[in-house]
């Protein structure tokens, strides 16, 4: 049985004194003990973050990460400063990224490696537009997505990942995937994975669903066999978070 996750994606929302008094807010709120609880939080948001999470089920993740180790990246973060500062989770090619800042599958497949090397967890995005979804390419452009991003990753690292399928057209437009729709692509996902490595890590693997999840669609999404999960966007900056996180 694969225990839920359930993340907030913060995006490029909260100074750093917001987000203490957001996690003390929702501190009680996501108490749960049968899913994994994650924000991810702005890099600036980590340290005093995770300060004010110390205590609570709440484990802060960061929403990007750069593949190198050090040196001349100015700007950018690399995996050792986040293990340090305490983070577990780290979101990987989310859609935001490749569409603003140049993120390829190549540059998705970086950095997971990346990731599981520091013995991060990295929640690895993926999702079609809704071109792609018209032109009824859905499957294949994820599968695509998925077999670069877990180019060269073992079965026991796979095993621990994260996916999360966000279509693109429902991010932050409040146009939610009808849960077959969800269902369907996660099912699909898994079955990729069991066609990469094998059954018993396609059952292990968690994959989200990611795209205006609510306190009201969360319910219907969550039962679904392959839906693990969510990756939270909008709702997850609202007291609405705990009624996600406590969906059933
Ligand atoms: P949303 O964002 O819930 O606001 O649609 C989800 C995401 O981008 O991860």
């Amino acid at each position: 049985m694969r225990k839920k996750i359930i993340a907030g994606n913060w995006k490029m929302n909260m100074t750093p004194s917001e987000a203490v008094a957001l996690v003390n807010e929702l501190k009680p709120l996501v108490a749960c003990e049968d899913a994994d609880v994650v924000f991810c939080v702005p890099a600036i948001d980590i340290i005093p973050a995770v300060e004010a999470a110390k205590g609570s089920n709440i484990e802060i993740g960061a929403e990007n990460m750069y593949f190198e180790e050090k040196g001349a990246y100015t700007g950018e973060i690399s995996p050792n400063m986040l293990v340090d500062a305490g983070v577990k989770y780290v979101i990987i090619g989310h859609s935001e990224r490749r569409e603003y800042f140049a993120e390829t599958d190549e540059t998705v497949n970086k950095k997971v490696l990346k990731a599981f090397e520091h013995n991060m967890i990295p929640i690895i995005c993926c999702g079609e537009s809704l071109k792609q979804r018209e032109q009824g390419i859905t499957i294949d452009w994820i599968r695509q997505q998925i077999k670069i991003a877990f180019l060269n990753v073992t079965a026991d690292q796979a095993k621990t990942a994260v996916i999360a399928y966000e279509p693109i057209w429902a991010i932050g437009t409040g146009k939610v995937a009808t849960t077959e729709q969800a269902q369907e692509v996660c099912a699909a996902i898994r079955c990729c994975i069991g066609e990469i490595y094998d059954e018993a890590t396609a059952e292990a693997i968690r994959i989200q669903y990611g795209g205006s999840v609510s306190a009201s669609s969360a319910p219907e999404l969550f039962s679904q066999p392959d839906i693990d999960g969510g990756l939270v966007g909008g709702a997850s900056l609202k007291p609405d978070f705990g009624k996600i996180v406590n969906w059933h």
